[in-house]
């Protein structure tokens, strides 16, 4: 079982199980860690799943498709060189442990 590690725009960090094939954003909704709005519901159409993934795991991630691109330029938070949709980033083995942060604001 993949594990998160999120760090909430209050500074705290939550680790989480999470499920093989499920996303970092329906895992932090299920979870009821603060911070990842999700408006769209997870169809890479809001942006309001913003987060800042661990420099490690950014070789591990699939390449985002470009709508994920677009939709990064559309962030209430500022957009960096390790920002994703957490929605689009999906877990398994290889991301067991992931650290994101999740930025102070989403909309
Ligand atoms: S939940 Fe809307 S873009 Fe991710």
């Amino acid at each position: 079982m993949p594990k998160v590690v999120y760090t909430t725009p209050d500074g705290a960090r939550e680790t989480v199980d999470g499920r093989d094939g499920d996303s970092i954003m329906e895992t932090a909704v299920r979870n009821g860690v603060p911070g990842i709005v999700a408006e769209c519901g997870g169809a890479a159409s809001c942006a309001t799943c913003h987060v800042y993934v661990d420099e490690a795991y950014l070789p591990k991630l699939e390449p985002m498709e470009d709508l994920e691109d677009d939709m990064l330029e559309e962030t209430a938070a500022e957009r960096l060189p390790n920002s994703r949709l957490s929605c689009q980033v999906r877990l398994g083995a290889a991301l067991d442990g992931i650290a994101v942060t999740i930025p102070p604001a989403q909309t």
